[in-house]
């Protein structure tokens, strides 16, 4: 496979243990580990204290799968499986394609969403939104203009990294209808789902609503638990959990015992932290969208609908890598530059740490003065 090198990661590695003030992540603030223990139930607590660290069951915890069924309408334990969030794009795409397929893709999107299918020989076409009315959308006319009657996978990621569009509960359902007629893989990132924000409804799982969906879930954003590196595969289609389950063998077997426990405790305390995210995530945006009126000759945005991200337009002179690049260099700033997605003229914004308010205020002097 000819993977290609994985630009944000690669971006990341260079700058976010360098820079003081990150203003470009896309998880939220982080729980420390004497917050997760805090949360423990007794029962959770009773597993943390007598906790092995040999090898774990490949599939999960069975009572970390109990709960991750949970957060589905209709899903059992059996049709979960718990592995790193990255490896569950990884190892769906290699379970759910063949060399020559053609694939549509959500675009500009996390790298792998689309590159692990090109590095396997697929044909990926990419849908990008338009931005009208001041938000980004995906539109349904856009995709099937894309459709080819060879067209095996759709893969989406909704509250999508980086614009942070979301779809309305009717597009959302016209989408799976689509799917439907035209018997359509479908692979939905949901890694952002539980951070909408105010006036936008949470959109059913796909894996509830669409037999042929896999979802992909986990702990990093909404659940601020990023270094646990858990997160899962939920779908119908037990025997494609099955396909990945093998594939898992060749990468990480199976995934930590301290990890799974603590993600357990989190999941079970999984409202309240989503919800303060939410609130987290709002207030930055306020103060952001302050930021950018103030700077209007210079900067331009659109109001995520959900998730932690946002991806404002650079206007000024020069192009958004320049800006970029002085705001790193000058200000102590990490903004990651569009160039990243192929999108000269964007920045993507993170909004989901408390540090954001101070790197706003870093980024607002250092431009009064540039
Ligand atoms: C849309 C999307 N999917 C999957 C991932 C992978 O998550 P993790 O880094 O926890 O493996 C990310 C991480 O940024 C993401 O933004």
């Amino acid at each position: 496979m000819n993977l290609q090198p994985f630009a944000l990661e690669r971006f990341f590695a260079a700058y976010e243990f360098s820079t003081r003030r990150i203003l470009c992540a896309s998880d939220c603030e982080a729980l420390t580990l004497s917050d997760v223990l805090a949360l423990a139930t007794p029962e959770a607590a009773a597993l943390w204290g007598d906790l092995s660290l040999g090898y774990t069951q490949s599939a999960g915890h069975p009572r970390l799968r109990q709960e991750i069924a949970r957060l589905y309408a209709g899903l059992s334990p059996e049709q979960t499986l718990v592995l790193a969030p990255e490896e569950g794009i990884y190892l769906a795409m290699l379970a759910l394609l063949e060399p020559g397929d053609h694939v549509v893709c959500m675009f500009p999107g996390y790298q792998s969403l689309y590159a692990v299918a090109e590095a396997h020989g697929c044909t990926v076409s990419r849908w990008r939104p338009r931005q009208s009315d001041d938000r980004w959308v995906f539109a349904l006319d856009d995709l099937a203009a894309l459709l080819r009657s060879d067209t095996r996978l759709l893969v989406v990621n909704l509250p999508h990294n980086p614009t942070g569009a979301l779809m309305s509960p009717d597009e959302w359902f016209d989408l799976l209808a689509l799917c439907a007629a035209r018997e359509l893989l479908l692979f939905s990132d949901e890694m952002y789902r539980g951070l909408e924000l105010t006036g936008h409804p949470r959109l059913g799982a796909a894996c509830d609503l669409y037999p042929r969906a896999v979802s992909l879930a986990g702990l990093s954003k909404t659940l601020s638990a990023p270094g646990l590196r858990i997160g899962w595969l939920a779908a119908q289609d037990e025997a494609l959990l099955a396909r990945c389950a093998a594939l898992k063998d060749y990468t990480t077997i199976c995934s930590s015992a301290p990890g799974e426990l603590l993600a357990l405790m989190v999941l079970q305390a999984s409202q309240r932290i989503m919800a303060a995210n939410r609130t987290l995530i709002e207030s930055n945006a306020a103060l952001w969208d302050a930021f950018v009126r103030d700077h209007a000759d210079r900067l331009t945005w659109s109001l995520p609908r959900g998730g932690s991200v946002a991806f404002p337009q650079y206007r000024g002179r020069g192009d958004a890598d320049a800006f970029c690049r002085a705001a790193r260099e000058e200000a102590d700033v990490l903004l990651a530059p569009g160039s990243l997605w192929g999108y000269a003229e964007h920045f993507r914004v993170g909004l989901g740490r408390r540090s954001a308010p101070e790197a706003i205020d870093a980024l607002d002097s250092w431009l009064k003065r540039s």
